[in-house]
């Protein structure tokens, strides 16, 4: 009755966390503080009811699965803004598809890109470790070996891509790479992603790089992977962002993550497949979604103000967290990744003792790499982030 390839996939890190502290009261004396799931906090940009209620009679089609012309040239706008693709824009016809979040469309990635065999043996799909949880998931499912790559504190939190070994990289077909990344909030410079499409082009497999945390920053904006292909690109390429897919999401940019609004973006080749694929797999966007998804992406003033919320909180957790438990301030994201010597314990603490809901790092991983960490998510309001913040420093000493 069931797929053993699966067999393979542990629970999900959040059901994990619920038997962790299950029958446990809170403690403090004072409401709980949800610090462990990743669903930002702040509010929904005020034009996209009036979008939606303006649309609604558009319910009343099926969805094309490609989006409309106007998501696809929004987003092709800001794509070409955003990471200044002058030399090789990105067109809204073939480089672009709408995903019904990007989670779905980095899971199916996987199914598009996956051969039965590569160099005549299993195929490899390899990701940092801690990472999201889909990608492991996707890997397993289309046959191939999810491989995980520690990404440590020495090696910056990201993947040390010089250690891989040419027999690796030739049975890979898929390289997931997030950055900034969930949960340690690195962020790949360029010289890093030039050298992972350089990679990806030499042993021919595809780099799907997840942005989804790419416009939460508080200093300077990550850059990303198309301009990587783009710069290794000749200046008449017909294909300058061959082998490279990133997606991008609203869910964090716009606080809208239960919108499901997201793109893939790049290599014409894939995207071309990925359509396909897409018209038999079925998720489209609803037009009324995709017309508040275009009005998203032409404006960036909300995004500056989600900025700024969470620079306030970031600056809270610089004073509250200075010198404790490993507290750097990330790159880009809205986690902070603390050591706490021992994260399931940890985080059982918390609850039992702050009434502090905290992700152990250990799920979020394979092997012994995160078992240190908890995973704190900054997405709540100030004031109780900064109460939130005050309880972990309290009650877990101060490291
Ligand atoms: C690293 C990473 N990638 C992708 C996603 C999926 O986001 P969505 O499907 O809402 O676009 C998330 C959501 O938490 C995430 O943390």
């Amino acid at each position: 009755m069931f797929n053993p390839v699966l067999d393979g996939l542990p629970e999900n890190a959040f059901p994990r966390l619920a038997n962790l502290i299950a029958g446990i009261q809170p403690g403090g004396n004072a409401p709980p503080i949800l610090m462990s799931l990743g669903e930002p906090q702040h509010p929904v940009p005020d034009f996209i009811g009036p979008i939606l209620a303006s649309h609604v009679a558009e319910y009343g089609k099926y969805p094309p699965i490609q989006g409309t012309d106007a998501f696809r040239e929004a987003v092709a706008g800001w794509l070409n803004r955003r990471f200044e693709l002058t030399r090789h824009p990105v067109r809204s016809e073939g480089h672009i598809l709408p995903l019904n979040g990007t989670r779905e469309g980095l899971f199916s990635a996987a199914f598009l890109v996956t051969p039965p065999k590569k160099d005549g043996r299993q195929p490899a799909v390899l990701m940092p470790n801690p990472f999201y949880q889909c990608y492991a998931g996707a890997a397993l499912a289309a046959g191939a070996e999810p491989t995980y790559l520690d990404a440590t504190r020495g090696a910056g939190f990201l993947p040390d891509i010089q250690a891989l070994s040419p027999d690796l990289l030739s049975r890979t077909s898929l390289f997931y790479m997030c950055s900034p990344a969930n949960p340690q909030g690195s962020v790949a410079s360029i010289d890093y992603l030039k050298q992972l499409v350089q990679l990806a082009r030499q042993y021919d497999f595809v780099l799907a790089l997840d942005e989804c945390y790419s416009e939460i920053y508080t200093r300077s904006p990550p850059p990303g992977g198309l301009r990587a292909a783009s710069d290794l690109a000749d200046a008449d390429a017909i294909e300058p962002f061959a082998n490279v897919l990133v997606f991008h999401s609203l869910s964090k940019r716009s606080n809208l993550p239960g919108l499901r609004s997201g793109f893939v973006a790049g290599d014409t080749r894939l995207i071309a497949r990925f359509r396909n694929f897409r018209a038999y797999v079925g998720p489209t966007n609803p037009l009324p979604a995709d017309a508040a998804a275009t009005a998203a992406w032409r404006d960036e003033a909300h995004v500056e103000e989600n900025r700024r919320l969470y620079r306030q909180k970031f600056d809270a957790a610089d004073e509250i967290l200075n010198g404790c438990f490993g507290y750097f301030r990330p790159a880009g994201g809205f986690f902070l990744w603390l050591d706490a010597g021992d994260g399931e314990a940890a985080a059982l603490k918390l609850w039992r003792e702050a009434g502090v809901k905290v992700l152990p790092g250990k799920y979020l991983a394979r092997g012994a790499v995160g078992d240190p960490y908890i995973r704190v998510a900054l997405v709540g309001p100030l004031e109780e982030t900064i109460e939130g913040l005050r309880r972990i420093w309290r009650t877990l000493g101060s490291g």
